[in-house]
């Protein structure tokens, strides 16, 4: 298969992690004899600082022009701690998601047997944890209206029939095709927005008669996902609850480095790690890069490339499994391995056919 590949990698620890996303590509390449192809664009602070904008022009166009975005991470103090800055690197991942019309973001939450003891939560309570957020993207409050003065400011949590729908649509199907229950998350008791929501997803359960259907408020949610995990299996919720509740889901398995994710929708698909940008380790090469490789195996099994997915998810565990980890999933947290290490040793794997 041929595969243009548009990469961003970003700020922080963003360019470390994408290198290793672009080598285990190559090597899934070479493996299965596939065409991938890769050009760079800017995003974020590094596209700040070059162009005056998180998200040029020129990005934009080479994502339209690619068949899939690998990104990486954005996002850094500089604009952090800078309440008066106009643009902010952040506001160019909202613009590639909203100018790719990605309104759907999957993040599965996958435990690892050998890490069970890096969770927060206890291995009887964690088990065998597997469950999928589907956040809605490109809607709510991160897009609403919004006023901003020294004494007054507002967010506007909007959402129109059409938006919640298709987002609910993918929920269904999903979960249809997974452990067929899915948790519709809101917040009804208080907001009209997400009653909006629940009467939708209400009017269309009988689509999905195959789907066990039901309705959890988000602070329930929030405590229920560190109380009995396994309940879940897809979760459909709004950007903002999505945002929040999969940080939180992140930890589960043990690191947020772990964590990938797929945004779908109208234009060229992203897969992306959740977590973020993480400036003070940039340089440093300690990053975990599996959420990135695990994001790569998203993007193949997008493709159909399912055997290459695996063959990647294989690769992975063979390195927790071997202890091949960086420091945040090493013992007392520490380990031989970096970020270029631990990337090269799976790319070897996979080169190597040894898994
Ligand atoms: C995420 C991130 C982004 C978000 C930030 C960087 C704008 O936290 O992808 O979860 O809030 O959506
Ligand atoms: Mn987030």
């Amino acid at each position: 298969m041929k595969l243009k590949i548009a990469v961003l990698p970003g700020d922080g620890i963003g360019p470390e992690i994408s290198r290793v996303g672009v080598e285990v590509m190559k090597a899934v390449a070479e493996r299965f004899g596939h065409e991938f192809t890769f050009d760079y664009g800017l995003a974020g602070a590094a596209a700040i600082r070059a162009t005056g904008n998180p998200f040029p022009e020129e990005t934009l166009k080479l994502c339209k022009d690619s068949d899939a975005v690998l990104f990486s991470a954005v996002g850094d103090p500089e604009y952090d701690n800078n309440p008066e800055a106009k643009v902010r690197p952040e506001q160019g991942l909202l613009a590639m998601r909203k100018q790719l019309g990605l309104f759907a973001n999957i993040r599965p939450i996958q435990t690892f047997p050998a890490l069970i003891d890096k969770s927060p939560l206890k291995a009887e309570i964690v088990g065998d944890a597997d469950f999928v957020c589907v956040r809605e993207l490109t809607g709510g409050m991160y897009f609403g209206e919004k006023y901003e003065s020294d004494d007054k400011a507002y967010d506007t949590n909007f959402y129109t029939r059409p938006e919640i729908e298709r987002i609910l649509k993918v929920g269904f199907e999903l979960a249809s095709r997974r452990k067929k229950h899915l948790t519709v998350v809101d917040k009804a008791n208080v907001l009209a927005s997400s009653r909006l929501w629940r009467k939708i997803a209400k009017e269309m359960e009988s689509k999905w008669p195959e789907v066990t259907t039901d309705y959890m408020f988000v602070d329930n949610a929030a405590m229920k996902m560190l109380q009995d995990p396994c309940f879940f299996d897809v979760m459909v919720t709004e950007n903002t609850f999505g945002d929040i509740l999969t940080d939180e889901a992140s930890v589960i398995s043990g690191s947020m480095g772990l964590l990938p994710s797929s945004s779908i929708g109208e234009s060229t698909p992203v897969f992306e790690p959740i977590h973020g940008s993480w400036p003070q380790a940039a340089g440093l090469d300690i990053a975990n890069p599996l959420a990135q490789i695990l994001s790569v195996a998203m993007l193949l099994e997008h493709f159909g490339l399912e055997e290459e997915g695996k063959t990647v998810r294989k690769a992975v565990d063979a390195s927790i499994a071997e202890g091949v980890v960086t420091p945040d999933l090493g013992k007392d947290g520490k380990s031989e391995y970096g970020t270029q290490a631990v990337g090269k040793w799976i790319s070897d794997q996979i080169s190597s056919h040894a898994i």
